[in-house]
């Protein structure tokens, strides 16, 4: 890797950087947090990269998601726990029907730092810095918590080790069985005004779970069904912080952000020439690359040679978002070109950032009609190119909260106001999460046809 080290994106200019007063207080923030351990391990992102690998070639499926900013106030058990049994129940929905293995990717441990539109935020007269997420600042609108301070960092690390602490715990210590996962998701249909809709779905997984319990496959004879693999993610915006995580892993000699295992880069900090491109090349970890409507085929092969220049499969995700309404005229130039010029990627959705839009009541909203139809034309222009719809990354919460409107519940401009308690952008509640969950798997089995041999190996759980 010519000319690169964790610090290299230092010389580059940087987009979305927050000003701190007292440079010499980040210093030693930075160099404090580099005498921290890391948080993941370099085998778990090469495991994770050989996942997604195949994902690439058309043999799975990546549902990654989780709040748009994880906050400090938020960090209750409770919270946790209900994003992940939401996640894997829309992991386990997916795999039947796509017949495919699902790769679990959160957005959460590490899901601080939030590009903004503008540097600023005014309210009647007054006008402070923009929040830009807990590690860097506070949301309260006022002076003292706008003020960027680096402790916060420190803060957030604690924070992301605490929670992937209590994930390694559920998905290893039996409250991942794929058993209790589907009775959650019963659960969820006896409550829902759509059950009707989704019956023949989970009826099949019931069973396809009854059909294998009586072959003798169940949690106890078999370990894979009582556990799962759940990797992390977050945008990788704060570089700071990132190049302070960085450690050269000793089996390979290479460099890895130990952060999170996959880590990405925001549609509005993709300069080539700039920092975080500068960064994010250098980390042999799984990297995703967002892709607004502004991105050019061009551009968009200069961004995969310098990320991945050796064409490696599972090292590129590309996140495709455009807007409702908008992925036919971007998605298939950059599809094309793509496949003209060989290049191996995993195509997702990311059906949220270009659906945002202000509700009468003032808040930011996100239409789940919106969200679900830039999905379906994600599927069908993959359908109609011959690629693989790879896919979808969300955000999404276990609570119920009332942030995006519409779902079989029609959450209404007016039920806004009550639970609305995102730090960020608006997320999918809990029944929204899992009915987008299978309206895309209904989707999928449009795409997918027999299951064939080498795609069954992962199930549910692949195990290595
Ligand atoms: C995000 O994923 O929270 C985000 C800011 O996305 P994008 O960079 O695509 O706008
Ligand atoms: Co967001």
């Amino acid at each position: 890797m010519s000319n690169w080290t964790p610090s290299s994106w230092r010389s580059f200019p940087i987009k979305q950087v927050p000003d701190y007063a007292d440079a010499e207080a980040l210093k030693s923030t930075e160099a404090r947090l580099a005498t921290f351990p890391p948080l993941v391990f370099a085998g778990e992102a090469r495991k994770l990269k050989r996942k997604l690998a195949k994902v690439s070639e058309g043999k799975g499926f990546l549902l990654q998601g989780g709040d748009c900013a994880e906050s400090f106030a938020e960090h209750e058990a409770d919270n946790i726990r209900d994003f992940f049994r939401v996640f894997l129940q829309m992991a386990v929905v997916l795999t039947f029907a796509g017949g495919q293995p699902v790769v679990k990717v959160g957005r959460i441990a590490g899901q601080f730092a939030k590009p903004r539109s503008s540097n600023v935020e005014a309210q009647g007269d007054v006008e402070l810095p923009s929040y830009r997420g807990d590690i860097i600042n506070g949301i309260g609108f006022d002076t003292t918590s706008r003020e960027p301070d680096p402790e916060r960092q420190i803060m957030a690390y604690r924070q992301s080790a605490a929670t992937l602490n209590l994930l390694r715990a559920f998905a290893m210590g039996g409250y991942a069985n794929l058993e209790h996962v589907h009775r959650w998701t019963l659960g969820y249909l006896r409550g829902s005004p759509q059950s009707e809709r989704y019956q023949h779905l989970a009826d099949r997984i019931s069973e396809t779970l009854g059909f294998m319990r009586s072959c003798g496959i169940n949690p106890d004879t078999t370990p894979q069904l009582k556990s799962t693999e759940f990797y992390t993610s977050h945008e990788a915006l704060l570089l700071g912080y990132e190049e302070a995580l960085t450690r050269v892993d000793s089996t390979s000699g290479e460099w890895y952000a130990t952060s999170g295992h996959m880590l990405w880069i925001g549609d509005r900090t993709r300069q080539p020439d700039h920092a975080h491109l500068e960064f994010c090349r250098g980390v042999q970890n799984p990297i995703g690359l967002k892709c607004g409507p502004s991105l050019e085929a061009d551009e968009l092969i200069r961004l995969i040679d310098m990320l991945n220049p050796a064409n490696e499969a599972g090292r590129l995700t590309l996140i495709a978002r455009f807007g409702a309404g908008k992925v036919e005229d971007h998605l298939p130039g950059l599809i094309r070109k793509v496949e003209a010029e060989g290049r191996k990627v995993l195509w997702s959705c990311d059906p949220m950032h270009g659906n945002v839009i202000k509700a009468s009541s003032g808040y930011k909203t996100r239409p789940f009609d919106a969200i679900l139809s830039e999905v379906r034309d994600f599927l069908s222009i993959h359908r109609a190119e011959g690629t693989h719809a790879g896919g979808i990354h969300v955000e999404m919460t276990g609570q119920n909260v009332t942030e995006c409107t519409g779902g079989a519940r029609e959450v209404s401009d007016d039920d806004l106001a009550h639970r609305y308690h995102t730090h960020c952008d608006p997320r999918l509640n809990a029944d929204q999460a899992l009915e987008l969950a299978f309206l895309v798997a209904e989707e999928l089995r449009k795409s997918v046809g027999p299951v064939s041999d080498d795609a069954g190996e992962g199930s549910f759980e692949a195990a290595e």
